[in-house]
């Protein structure tokens, strides 16, 4: 053995021990011999606390203090990280103080506490000289933070866009296989257990909204600000839409998009039409995958599973290798947590929603008649919304109700997106547009 190998083993705390810490207590066993040689010391969890004491006993087996208080862990001197997998922002939040202040270096896997309150934390890391890694917290498997944080290091970052919810992404999937409304697929996922009794983080957009505020950080040198974010989910999307979108040639997505512009950051998630022959039109099911452009390395994507007992675990083990190799290194001498010096963040703003610049996809209910289409057209010209294709569909192919009716589909190119909220409510007040116009987003991703 050499002599860097003998070191002693880094001990671990593990805070919350449900599939992700059963994952992670398997993949350490499994690759125990392999993950000593990489990361030059043995890595032991040698306690764990949870409330279910039985259970946690069951998947840590012998040799493991299984505890009911956190704060056990949290208090032993022999422990030198501790893992948060918790989740929340309520008692997780105090442990990662008091795991910092008690001067551990701590992983988590929570989107939800680094994207709300990921500033305090980092700086109360930052004070202790501790580090706080979160590899797991997006886009589970995939190892995006170092791609972004590490890989990237020599780009201008332009744009970050991701597939970064499973759950909503299966929900998306189905539907448009199966041309169902988003209700019932919401509970066939339940059914499957592929979407939780309570889905509201999944389906409104949150958990991938915490997720791209952690990238935005990373990407572009700014603070975490999840309250800036534009969030929208995918409750409102109809199979009708879905089906108009594909024959136009794009498929609708629930990305994640942080963006660069001059005046500041685009911070965004909501339902989006990508091309449909794009690889990550064709992303399926739960998978996740993240595009970063690169003014240097161009377009670069990134696949995998976000979610899982193993695919999560394996971010949470190689943070763990990152902290076992520089656990004697001097704190200057590690990669910052958010890539760019802590002293070197920047003022630029994340743009409010009417600042964004994006194409448009819109649905209008309008009354069958000479010059109606003129009219609307007309509209979008005086608001400089250019056109870039019209279809139109009987409304009786959709919905029975007869031939005075009729849907109009139009995509626009590039425009503000206050812009477009001025024309659309003058085409809206029309007396021959009968029903709420439909809006989405859409992105080339070039
Ligand atoms: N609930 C998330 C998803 C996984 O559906 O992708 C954890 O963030």
């Amino acid at each position: 053995m050499s002599s860097s190998t003998s070191q002693k083993p880094v001990q671990v705390g593990l805070l919350g021990i449900g599939t992700v810490g059963g994952g992670t207590f398997a993949v350490l066993r499994r690759n125990q011999a392999e993950i000593r040689r990489r990361a030059g010391r043995g890595i032991e969890i040698s306690m764990v606390a949870d409330l279910n004491i039985e259970r946690a006993r069951e998947v840590a087996g012998d040799g493991v203090t299984v505890v009911s208080d956190a704060r056990q862990i949290i208090a032993n001197p022999d422990i030198d990280v501790v893992v948060e997998l918790i989740g929340g922002y309520g008692v997780a939040k105090a442990l990662v103080l008091e795991a910092i202040a008690a001067g551990k270096h701590v992983v988590t896997a929570n989107k939800a506490l680094l994207a709300v309150h990921g500033t305090e934390i980092f700086a109360a890391a930052r004070a202790k000289g501790v580090i706080v890694a979160f590899e797991a917290a997006v886009a589970g498997g995939i190892p995006i933070i170092k791609s972004l944080r590490e890989g990237l290091t020599a780009n201008q970052i332009q744009w970050v866009a991701g597939i970064i919810n499973g759950t909503t992404n299966f929900i998306l999937s189905e539907m448009r296989d199966k041309g169902l409304d988003f209700d019932v697929v919401l509970k066939e996922a339940q059914r499957l257990g592929y979407a939780e009794a309570d889905p509201t983080f999944d389906i409104e957009g949150v958990d991938a909204a915490h997720k791209v505020t952690l990238m935005s950080a990373i990407a572009f040198g700014v603070p975490v600000q999840f309250d800036k974010a534009h969030v929208e989910g995918i409750t409102k999307l109809s199979a009708t839409d879905i089906k108009y979108a594909e024959q136009m040639g794009y498929r609708i997505k629930l990305l994640g998009i942080a963006r660069r512009q001059a005046n500041g950051i685009e911070l965004r998630v909501h339902p989006t039409l990508v091309p449909m022959r794009s690889l990550i039109a064709n992303v399926e099911g739960a998978m996740n995958a993240v595009m970063v452009q690169g003014d240097a390395v161009g377009t670069t994507l990134y696949y995998g599973k976000g979610a899982g007992a193993e695919p999560t675990a394996s971010a949470v083990v190689a943070d763990l290798v990152d902290i076992a190799r520089l656990l004697d290194a001097a704190p200057a001498a590690r990669v910052p947590s958010l890539a760019f010096q802590p002293d070197e963040l920047s003022a630029m703003p994340i743009l409010p929603i009417e600042e964004v610049v994006t194409a448009f996809y819109l649905r209008l209910r309008v009354a069958d008649q000479t010059g109606v289409l003129a009219k609307i057209t007309g509209i979008l010209a005086e608001q400089d919304v250019s056109i870039d294709a019209v279809i139109q569909r009987e409304a009786d192919e959709v919905s029975g109700e007869g031939g005075n009716q009729t849907d109009l589909i139009i995509l626009t190119h590039d425009t503000k997106e206050g812009r477009m909220n001025q024309a659309l409510a003058q085409v809206q007040a029309l007396p021959t547009v009968l029903a709420p116009i439909v809006r989405l987003r859409k992105e080339e991703l070039a």
